[in-house]
C-alpha cells in the first residue's frame, strides 16, 4: 500500500488538479471529476478514490492554500495546470496524511508529466523549490495568514461578510460546518419497513447507523449506494435529513393534487409520494434532470406525471388548481457547500441577486395555481436570507391572500434534532442548511 501511494501518488495528483483547473475554469466538480478521470483510463480504484479525495479537498480548503502560495511565488502563475498540481500538493502537505516528502517528490513527478510546450526541468525546480519552502516556512506563513479572514475560512471574503452580517451568532459555525465531511443519511421507506427495522436490517450488515428523525436514518460511516441494503428495490434512498422535512412539512393527504414544481432529481418527488397516494404533477425545466426523476420514481415503484416546463410560465398547466405545492426554487446552494465544494468559488456575489429574480417570479407563478386554502412550501437549500425570508416578506407585501404558518410545531421536537431560526436550517452535523416556509392560500 505505502509502495502504491509512493510510486502512483503523482496519477491522484494529476487527476485532481485537471478536476480543479476545469472547476476554475467554469465547470462544477460533478461534471469535471469525471471527466478528468476519463483522461486516465488505466488508474486503478484506490488512486481514482485518493484523486476524488484530492479534488473534494482541494476546493474545500482552496482559500487557506491559495493565501499560502501567493505568499510562496513571487509572481503568480501563467501556467494554470502547474498552478493546479501545486494547490493539490500543498493541500495534501496541509490536510492530508501521505508522507511529506512522497508528496512533493510525487508532485515533481507529476509536472514533468504535464503536456505543454514548457521546460519541464525549470517546472520540476519550480515546483520542488515551492514545496520545499512551503514546508520550511510552514508556521511563519500560517502566521501571516491567520490575520487573513479566506485563509482562516476558505470561502470567499464577500460570502464570510454576508454570514457575518445575517448571522451574528451562528456566522463561524455556519461556515465551519460547511467545511466538514457531508453526512450520509438514508430516507427508509416506511411504506415497506419501519425505521427501527431498517435499523436492525443495517446492524445485521454490520452497517453502524442512527435514527435521527421520522423516516431518516445518518450512517456512521459513507458506503457506496451499492451496498445500502433495499436500495434498488425502492427500500431506502440517500437524502439529507434537512430535504427530507419537505415531505413532512407539507404534509399531503391521499388523493391531493400536489405540485412539485422545481422537481429534478425527484428526492423529495419519492418521498411525498412514498408518504401518500396523491395526484403528483412533477414539473421540472430540464428535460434531462427529469430522466433522473424517471428513474428514480421507477426504482421506488411509484407514479408520477412528469412535465417539462418553466416553473415561472402557465405555458404548461392545465387550469385545475393544486392542493399543495412545493417550490423547491433555484437557488444559490450555499447551504449545502459541503457536498458541492466547488460552489463557494464558481459562485459570484452577484449570482444571488440574480437567484432571488429567478424566485421572485417562480413564487406568485405557481401562487395562482394554488386552490383557496391550499398551502405552498417554498424551499430553499441556501442561509443567504435575501433568497429566503427577505423573498417570503417582499411576497407576503404583494399578496394580502397568503399568510406564512409557523413551523415550530414540527422543527422544535426535540427529538427532531434540527437546529433552525424560523424556517432558517442552521447546518449540523445532522442536516444541511436548507430554509422553509410554509404558506397558505386565505
Ligand atoms: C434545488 S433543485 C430541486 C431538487 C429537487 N426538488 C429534489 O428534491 O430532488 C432545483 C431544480 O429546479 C429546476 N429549475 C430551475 N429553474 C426552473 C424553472 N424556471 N422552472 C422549473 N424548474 C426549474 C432545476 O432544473 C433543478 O432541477
Amino acid at each position: 500500500m505505502f509502495k502504491l501511494r509512493k510510486f502512483y501518488l503523482y496519477i491522484s495528483q494529476l487527476i485532481a488538479a485537471d478536476a480543479v483547473h476545469q472547476v476554475f475554469s467554469g465547470r462544477n466538480l460533478t461534471l469535471a471529476l469525471p471527466a478528468a478521470l476519463s483522461l486516465f483510463p488505466a488508474a486503478t480504484p484506490q488512486q481514482k478514490g485518493a484523486a476524488a479525495d484530492l479534488s473534494y479537498g482541494t476546493l474545500r480548503f482552496y482559500g487557506e492554500i491559495d493565501t499560502y502560495l501567493k505568499q510562496l511565488l513571487e509572481k503568480p502563475l501563467t501556467d494554470e495546470r502547474l498552478h493546479a498540481v501545486l494547490l493539490v500538493a500543498i493541500y495534501q502537505l496541509l490536510h492530508d496524511k501521505a508522507d511529506a516528502f512522497t508528496v512533493v517528490n510525487q508532485a515533481v513527478h507529476a509536472v514533468s508529466q504535464l503536456k505543454r510546450p514548457m521546460a519541464k526541468s525549470w517546472a520540476k525546480g519550480l515546483v520542488n523549490a515551492i514545496l520545499r519552502n512551503f514546508l520550511r516556512q510552514k508556521d511563519a506563513l500560517n502566521a501571516q495568514s491567520q490575520t487573513n479572514e479566506v485563509a482562516i475560512y476558505s470561502y470567499p471574503q464577500w460570502w464570510i461578510n454576508k454570514l457575518k452580517t445575517q448571522y451574528s451568532e451562528h456566522w463561524q459555525n455556519i461556515l465551519a460546518v460547511g467545511n466538514q465531511h457531508p453526512p450520509m443519511t438514508l430516507r427508509v421507506n416506511t411504506h415497506k419497513i419501519s425505521a427501527q427495522d431498517y435499523l436492525q436490517l443495517l446492524a445485521r450488515q454490520e452497517i453502524e447507523a442512527n435514527h435521527i428523525g421520522a423516516q431518516a436514518v445518518e450512517l456512521k460511516k459513507p458506503i457506496g449506494v451499492d451496498k445500502i441494503p433495499g436500495f434498488t428495490d425502492g427500500v431506502a434512498s440517500v437524502q439529507d435529513y434537512g430535504a427530507q422535512l419537505a415531505a413532512q412539512l407539507l404534509d399531503v393527504q391521499a388523493n391531493m393534487r400536489v405540485l412539485d414544481a422545481c422537481c429534478a432529481p425527484g428526492g423529495k418527488t419519492g418521498h411525498i409520494l412514498e408518504l401518500a397516494e396523491v395526484q403528483m404533477t412533477a414539473l421540472d425545466s430540464d428535460e434531462t434532470r427529469l430522466q433522473r426523476v424517471q428513474s428514480n420514481l421507477d426504482r421506488l415503484n411509484l407514479k408520477a406525471s412528469l412535465l417539462v416546463g418553466d416553473a415561472a410560465s402557465t405555458d404548461w398547466y392545465d387550469g385545475k388548481p393544486f392542493d399543495k405545492i412545493l417550490a423547491d426554487v433555484p437557488c444559490t446552494a450555499s447551504g449545502i457547500v459541503r457536498r458541492h465544494v466547488d460552489i463557494k468559488w464558481l459562485r459570484r456575489e452577484s449570482d444571488v441577486a440574480s437567484f432571488v429574480a429567478q424566485q421572485a417570479k417562480i413564487l406568485p407563478n405557481l401562487w395562482q395555481m394554488l386552490a383557496k386554502g391550499g398551502q405552498l412550501l417554498y424551499v430553499t437549500c441556501s442561509v443567504f436570507d435575501e433568497e429566503n425570508q427577505r423573498q417570503i416578506d417582499q411576497f407576503l407585501r404583494n399578496h394580502t391572500d397568503a399568510s406564512q404558518l409557523p413551523l415550530d410545531a414540527a422543527l422544535n421536537n426535540p427529538q427532531a434534532n434540527i437546529t433552525h431560526i424560523n424556517g432558517q436550517l442552521i447546518p449540523s452535523n445532522a442536516h444541511d442548511g436548507f430554509f422553509y416556509a410554509l404558506l397558505q392560500k386565505n
